[in-house]
């Protein structure tokens, strides 16, 4: 991983990639754009798409005896496989709902309703998701909560701002894994170890939904109790949020139907089809990783997927903000602001962003637009970006997430883009 400006794709593996993904090059309409807001849904992969539509077509119901049923049930014994491949977990329970906002809203109550303590400790970077689950769940259950803040300089939460929050009294502890607002990636490892050497039985849970799809998560070496992902922000299809919840923390009283076991935590039928997508994108960067490595472990061929993804969108980080010699970079581009870009490019994912001298945020996504590539403004205004924004101290963004099925040459196309939105006036 010693890649400090990342490492792109060979040519032929970029068109491999690319082949593999739906409109990447045009819209559902087939006009021409760049989509570079996959922190708000992702590219979608061809084969995702194709068994959902496969398994959701079928009617048969999974709690029965007859050939079909089975089939459903391998379909998401195998998907469950599949999220533990990808998290690096055994044992605990998958939870498969509708939402990742669902399922983090039901982790942090099992945990808030049924483990001691007098506070609960997050930080400000959080998804609404977990932040107003903590702050609900600490009102009705009377704990104080404590909220670790912000770095500037990193664009992320430092690990001792954390920690020091933590002792004795902490019922639980909530922490976003990479920020949806700046890339920056938090240290789970040492958040974990040392926050779990000042109370060895801290319940901990991770919102994985943004970091997921561009890096490793290890549940080895960061034992959670509970962690939620996005599908369809990892090349899959929305209305699907999958958890992970450690075997203490999974016979936790949580909702269920009384006749399920203890640890069972879906809540009526589950969609075989949300199972067979996830297998889909396992195998897609397994397909990926064989390119790298000549593993035979699933896992193993996993990591080296997620890692050659990583690599090459730490290039693609790297071209947006110093350029090529076709094209300027961010940093020094004349009208435009980087914001919270720490220099350290392995301590962040493919998120930017940026502001514009002379116009604002909702200008600026409009221009874009105009010129056929699709970014998100975080405004102040917006419930979505507002405490993470003042935190920073920030009125606002745009924020740019390409993905890593993007080319260089695309984002040399965004930079000349952006370099004529900059010269424009209000
Ligand atoms: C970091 C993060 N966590 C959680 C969520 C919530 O995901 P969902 O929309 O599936 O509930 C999002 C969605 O934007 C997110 O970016």
């Amino acid at each position: 991983m010693n890649h400090p400006k990342g490492r792109a794709f060979p040519d032929a593996l970029m068109h491999e990639v690319r082949r593999r993904f739906l409109h990447i090059e045009r819209d559902h309409h087939g006009r021409e754009r760049l989509y570079f807001d996959n922190a708000g849904g992702s590219y979608r992969l061809k084969a995702a798409v194709e068994r959902f539509a496969q398994v959701d077509a079928i009617p048969d119901n999974t709690e029965r005896i007859h050939e079909a049923a089975v089939e459903l049930q391998a379909i998401q014994a195998r998907g469950s496989a599949d999220l533990r491949t990808l998290l690096n977990a055994e044992g605990g329970s998958i939870y498969a709902a509708l939402t990742a906002s669902g399922a983090m809203f039901d982790m942090v109550r099992a945990v808030a309703e049924n483990v001691a303590g007098t506070n609960m400790v997050t930080t400000v970077l959080e998804h609404p998701s977990s932040f107003d689950a903590m702050t609900l769940y600490a009102q009705k259950t009377g704990r104080e909560l404590r909220v670790a803040k912000s770095n500037p300089a990193t664009g992320g939460v430092d690990v001792e701002e954390i920690v020091r929050l933590v002792d004795a009294g902490t019922c639980l502890l909530n922490v976003i894994y990479a920020s949806n607002i700046s890339g920056a990636k938090l240290d789970l490892e040492q958040i974990v170890r040392r926050a779990r050497a000042v109370k060895p039985d801290l319940y901990i849970i991770v919102d994985a939904v943004q970091h997921a799809p561009h890096g490793l998560i290890d549940l080895q070496k960061t034992p959670v109790d509970g962690i939620n992902i996005a599908p369809y922000k990892f090349f899959g299809c929305r209305g699907s949020g999958f958890a992970w919840v450690s075997e203490r923390a999974a016979v936790l009283p949580h909702h269920k139907l009384s006749g399920k076991k203890p640890d069972f935590w879906d809540l009526g039928s589950a969609a075989p089809w949300q199972f067979a997508a996830l297998t889909q994108i396992v195998d897609y960067v397994c397909w990926l990783g064989g390119h790298f490595s000549d593993a035979t472990q699933r896992r193993a061929l996993f990591e080296a997927g997620i890692e050659a993804i990583e690599l090459h969108e730490r290039a693609l980080l790297s071209t947006l903000l110093d350029g090529t010699a076709a094209a300027a970079g961010l940093r020094g581009m004349e009208g435009v602001q980087v914001f919270l870009d720490h220099a350290d490019l392995t301590k962040r994912d493919l998120i930017l962003g940026i502001g514009f001298d002379r116009l604002d945020c909702t200008q600026a996504v409009h221009a874009y637009g105009q010129r056929g590539v699709t970014v998100y403004e975080r405004v102040a205004s917006s419930i979505y970006s507002k405490r993470m924004l003042d935190s920073f101290g920030l009125e606002g963004a745009v924020r740019v997430s390409p993905l890593h099925c993007n080319s260089i040459t695309e984002m040399e196309r965004f930079l000349g883009v952006t370099r004529e939105i900059a010269s424009l006036r209000p």
